[in-house]
């Protein structure tokens, strides 16, 4: 979604928003724009499409100041175009505000607009009418304009703000959308994410729901709405700047991918002791707790739920509590059974995704505890649960996820087994055995990636391809999901997933010569029953390639090809079996010569519902 950055300092302020805005072009965006006050003038500049157009526009020294906020916007309300682009100003162009989030009363409040006070709207924007607000409670005094029509706006927002005759601060509220504050040797700073600050600093305020807050060259001061001076302490984020630069990658998408094996050792090595036992005491579950518990409901959106559902099946094999896994945007409209006997589990990589966010909070009203798995160190989702499990991936800055959906994954099989041990329904031998496996997991990750060569050749065979479908069964059917949302989200080619069982029930009538099949073999007990779905796949003459354990047999010589992940256990093979299709989705995305670390429509942290 939309990225926010602000400075005000004694450097460039125009160089900070950008470099800023180029750090949070992850987010997804389609147009962008900048507003500085210069020589006593509020000056603004914006453009639609890529950063780049927009640096065409401020390349010279003219537009340049020592305050300054930024946007990059990504299109809900009326296309991507330059009138669309944020920032937005109120009618005498002496307010200018950026906004990310949605303002869900802007049609009743543009009509009382332009109705009783004649503006002129020049945009279809919801957040311009944010810019008339301000400038119409506007009496020499941004805070309290900016806090008056805050009160008249609903939605979820995060805004900043600008005004002319105030040239030494910026002014920034929130509710509901990421905002955080810093602040670094010459100035103050505010952006939505953290990549945007990591240059700078690396100690953030996180600013809470209706904060109001103050940047000015001397810092950042927090206020609630009560105007109230808040007194907060910054956490420390340890990501290092490089962790959030490509290193010498093509894209941050295959950067991320060769991240896996560390990022999956860090997140065990942070909740492993040295006696080689699982340590998540500081989530605090009694065995009285667990065995309270009616079941857990995990909810969480796109790779996340995937994770989840493969959460879902440790969950129920090792520690026996009947659980369920949902999408978020699902849970919280259908009025699940929750109660304090029950714990919803949030799996968010960003932890600001607006759906899971709301499923939370829903579930919390319901009297559940929550235990959130999440990525991004003291995001909403994390400081919104009762206890958080942070995998450790490290930014993930592509749109497609890869390293946080395998940390996701690890996190889980510790989660599955520390509850089995505390509840008893599982012994020290089979987690021994399973633990002893995730230690190993790393150098399989590491044995795949090495074979990247074979999947080059893989999607240089298939790239042309328009159905490319994903089948398995068990486990393997949450792999296919991964796999094909992979695939469709950098490459844009028909794909959808299905369990194999089921193929026969109808979908079996897609199936031409024209089709590829990926097939998923890893699951032990339903190998054989694999080996026969692929023969009704081949009788129909579509094209197979399977991914199957090493040494798994007759599968390569059933299939057209075949792919084989190392020896492990069912349970690990999801861990290991999605990394082949990272890299041939990549590959494939290459091909076709797709945007992949950005593709269209997509934005890696949804906060809009
Ligand atoms: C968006 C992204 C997906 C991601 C999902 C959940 O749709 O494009 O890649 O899986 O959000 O994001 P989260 O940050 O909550 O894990």
């Amino acid at each position: 979604m939309c990225g926010i950055v602000g400075y005000v300092g004694g450097g460039s302020a125009k160089e900070m928003i950008l470099s800023g805005l180029k750090s949070l072009e992850y987010r997804g965006y389609d147009s962008a724009g900048i507003a500085l006050i210069r020589k006593g003038k509020l000056l603004v500049r914006k453009e639609s499409g890529k950063l780049k157009a927009l640096e065409a526009k401020v390349g010279g020294p003219e537009f340049d100041g020592p305050i300054g906020i930024g946007h990059t916007r990504w299109a809900t309300h009326g296309a991507p175009t330059r009138e669309n682009a944020h920032p937005h100003q109120s009618g005498d162009g002496r307010i200018a505000i950026v906004h990310n989030g949605i303002i869900e009363n802007f049609m009743e409040l543009r009509e009382e607009l332009t109705r009783e006070n004649e503006i002129r709207f020049v945009s279809e924007t919801d957040s311009e009418v944010i810019a008339h607000l301000i400038s119409l409670y506007y009496d020499g005094d941004l805070f309290d304009a900016v806090r008056s029509a805050s009160r008249r706006m609903r939605g979820a927002y995060a805004v900043a703000a600008l005004a002319e005759s105030e040239p030494d601060r910026i002014i920034a509220i929130r509710k509901d959308a990421p905002l955080i504050a810093g602040v670094c040797a010459e100035g103050g700073l505010i952006a939505s994410d953290i990549p945007a600050l990591l240059k700078y600093t690396k100690d953030v305020y996180f600013i809470e729901n209706n904060e109001i807050v103050v940047v000015t060259r001397g810092g950042v001061q927090i206020f609630d709405e009560e105007k109230t001076r808040m007194n907060r302490t910054r956490t420390h984020i340890d990501w290092d700047v490089t962790a959030a630069e490509k290193g010498g990658y093509e894209h941050f998408m295959r950067k991320e991918i060769f991240e896996q094996p560390a990022g999956i050792r860090e997140t065990l090595r942070r909740r492993i002791d040295d006696s080689g036992h699982i340590a998540l005491d500081d989530l605090e579950f009694t065995k009285e707790e667990l065995d309270g518990l009616e079941r857990i409901y995990i909810i969480a959106c796109g790779t996340a739920l995937h994770a989840g559902l493969i959460g879902k099946a440790l969950i129920e094999k090792y520690a026996r509590i009947p659980c369920e896994a949902d999408l978020s945007s699902e849970f919280r409209y259908r009025d699940p059974i929750v109660n304090e006997r029950t714990l919803c589990i949030c799996i968010s990589q960003s932890g600001e995704t607006t759906d899971t966010l709301e499923g939370l909070r829903e579930a919390k009203r319901k009297g559940a505890k929550i235990l959130s798995i999440v990525n991004v160190v003291g995001s909403s989702v994390a400081r919104a649960s009762d206890h958080v499990f942070y995998t450790w991936a490290g930014p993930e800055i592509a749109v497609a996820s890869t390293k946080a959906y395998t940390t996701q994954l690890t996190s889980l099989y510790l989660i599955a087994m520390y509850m089995g041990l505390l509840r008893g329904t599982t012994d020290e031998a089979a987690c021994g055995r399973l633990l002893g496996e995730l230690a190993e997991a790393p150098a399989m990750v590491e044995e795949v990636l090495k074979n990247e060569e074979r999947f080059i050749g893989l999607a240089k065979e298939h790239y042309k391809k328009e159905k490319i479908f994903y089948v398995g069964r068990g486990l393997d059917v949450v792999t296919a999901q991964e796999a094909s949302l992979k695939l469709k989200e950098i490459t844009y080619i028909n794909s959808f997933a299905i369990a194999a069982g089921e193929l026969k029930h109808g979908t079996i009538a897609l199936i031409t010569k024209d089709v590829l099949f990926f097939a998923l073999a890893t699951q032990a007990a339903l190998y054989e029953k694999m080996i026969s779905n692929i023969e009704e796949m081949k009788a129909r003459k579509a094209q197979v390639v399977a991914i199957a354990k090493a040494g798994a047999g007759r599968i390569g010589e059933v299939a057209d090809d075949a792919f084989f992940i190392p020896e492990c256990s069912d349970e690990i093979a999801p861990l290991v079996s999605i990394v082949p299709f990272h890299l041939i989705s990549y590959h494939i995305a290459k091909l076709r010569g797709r945007e992949i670390d950005q593709p269209r429509n997509l934005a890696k942290s949804v906060t809009v519902e």
